[in-house]
């Protein structure tokens, strides 16, 4: 990433209505955050753009709707509610929230239609053609899955059979764009990291089991989505709908965000939809004429060794966390637990420990002993003009290594509570000729205190802010209460 870029757009997929937000949901949406505040101290507010959103087309949605006795638009309704709420309690400072039901992304989505439907690919055919869909489809995949993907003729991720679907449908001619995307992925005009997933689209694009796929689906099949324009047996297909939604909340193709913004800086998304963020997506940018995005994936991970689902009731609400933790512990305890782009089970038994460990132990203890100590034993002044911003921690936010910048930020307040124990102040103070040694450790361990406040901006603003207002007060003075409360 580029330092001096005067702009940065970050997005994360948009969620399916037909479940709540859970924790999988919430890791996605705080990298992004994070990533966002970040940037916005680097390059200004103004200069960064956060969207998220949510995905309400489609079979799936229709048939959890149904299930609900409700209608589709009054469903998604609700339940984009609660992934807003949730968002909320976690403090995500999105820029704007797209719903693909709103009516300024239908519009431009026909509109992208109708522009892929006169165009032409780099082998002169039509991008857009008419034809009939042999297929299994897997319902609760949202889509065509092939015989080789099956485990006992069933979907492995559903355990379900998949409907044997024979259908008009019109395809996106994907063959005559799979060596440019190779291409682009090879030269780094599309990035896709880490590298392992690279290599992963790579490889499935040498494999040549890419098959065009459809666009639109029958409405007799999917009767809830966009009308496909030039014809009205058609529903567009969720997925074309759904990637859309990255342009389409910029205003694509002539709004001043779509001019400023676009190609995205940071498309976070798990593997679970690399195939249509690395290979479908790319194309669809190409067939447009647009430049391509950076993708960045991070680990599918599980919930004590499962996969997360509501069948399987094993789902962590976020709000459940912030209830017990705040917003911005769960934030750090959820990314303090692995690495970006690493697969892992989320151990939410630990979490207690981690926060008595590093939040009361660590950062409110050193919080509390350094202003009390200059509370009493310089009388609550140090002189704050001295004080450096100089964060910790940058270079790992910017390579994405949010794990990795929290633990350098833990370092230092290691450091300097180690520091304390070993100086014992409290012993210092008590021989007058000590007074010059005083003073220049808690100066020093203001500072440092300074810096760790600026270095967590991005992952809890609001107790840094705390932090800060503290020691740039006229006179430094212990908190009132503990920055962080033990638990009980
Ligand atoms: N609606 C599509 C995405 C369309 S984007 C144009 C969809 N929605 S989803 O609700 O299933 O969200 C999938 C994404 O949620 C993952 O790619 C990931 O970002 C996040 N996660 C959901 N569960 C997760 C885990 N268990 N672990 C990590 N991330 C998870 O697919």
């Amino acid at each position: 990433m580029v330092d001096k870029q005067k702009k940065f757009y970050i997005t994360t997929p948009i969620y399916y209505v037909n479940d709540k937000p859970h924790i999988g949901h919430a890791y996605t949406t705080i990298v992004a955050d994070v990533l966002a505040r970040f940037y916005r101290s680097q390059i200004g507010e103004d200069n960064v753009y956060f969207l998220t959103g949510t995905d309400e087309h489609g079979a799936k949605v229709a048939e959890a709707a149904k299930k609900q006795g409700l209608e589709p638009q009054t469903f998604t309704d609700q339940v984009s509610e609660t992934f807003k709420d949730a968002w909320k309690n976690l403090d995500i400072s999105y820029n704007y929230f797209i719903r693909t039901t709103e009516e300024k992304h239908k519009e431009i989505v026909v509109d992208i239609l109708d522009k892929l439907k006169d165009a032409k690919t780099p082998l002169g055919n039509a991008v857009i053609y008419e034809g009939d869909y042999h297929g299994l489809y897997c319902v609760g995949c949202e889509k065509f899955i092939l015989e080789s993907e099956l485990v006992n003729g069933k979907c492995p991720d559903h355990n379900k059979e998949p409907e044997k679907l024979v259908e008009k449908n019109w395809f996106f001619k994907l063959a005559d764009y799979l060596l440019r995307v190779k291409q682009a992925i090879e030269s780094g005009e599309l990035v896709i990291y880490p590298e392992t997933r690279k290599n992963e689209v790579l490889g499935l694009i040498n494999k040549q089991d890419l098959p065009d796929f459809s666009i639109s689906r029958s409405k007799k099949s999917v009767p809830w989505g966009i009308d496909l324009p030039w014809d009205d047996s058609q529903k567009t297909y969720v997925w074309v709908d759904a990637l859309s939604n990255y342009i389409t909340a910029l205003g694509y193709p002539d709004g001043k965000d779509f001019k400023k913004f676009w190609p995205a800086d940071a498309q976070f998304l798990a593997l679970d939809i690399l195939k249509f963020h690395a290979v479908y997506w790319p194309a669809i940018l190409m067939a447009l004429d647009l430049p391509l995005p950076k993708l960045y994936i991070h680990g599918f991970f599980t919930l004590d060794g499962k996969k997360m689902s509501k069948t399987l009731g094993n789902v962590i609400s976020p709000n459940e966390l912030v209830e017990k933790y705040g917003s911005e512990v769960s934030k750090y305890l959820i990314l303090s637990q692995f690495s970006f782009g690493s697969e892992s089970d989320i151990r939410v038994e630990e979490f207690p420990n981690k926060y008595n460990a590093d939040l009361v132990n660590g950062l409110g203890n050193l919080v509390n002993r350094v202003t009390n100590m200059v509370e009493q034993y310089l009388d609550g002044e140090i002189d704050h003009k001295n004080f450096k911003d100089n964060r910790v921690g940058s270079e790992e936010i910017k390579n994405l290594r949010f794990r990795e910048a929290l633990l350098t930020i833990w370092q230092l307040i290691q450091k300097d509570n180690v520091m304390i124990d070993e100086n014992k102040p409290w012993l210092l103070v008590k021989d007058e000729a000590n007074k010059d040694q005083v003073k220049k450790l808690l100066e020093e361990l203001s500072s440092d205190l300074y810096i760790i406040a600026n270095s967590l901006m991005p992952f809890m603003p609001h107790k840094a802010q705390e932090i800060i207002n503290i020691l740039t007060a006229k006179k430094i003075k212990k908190p009132e209460s503990p920055l962080f409360a033990r638990l009980k």
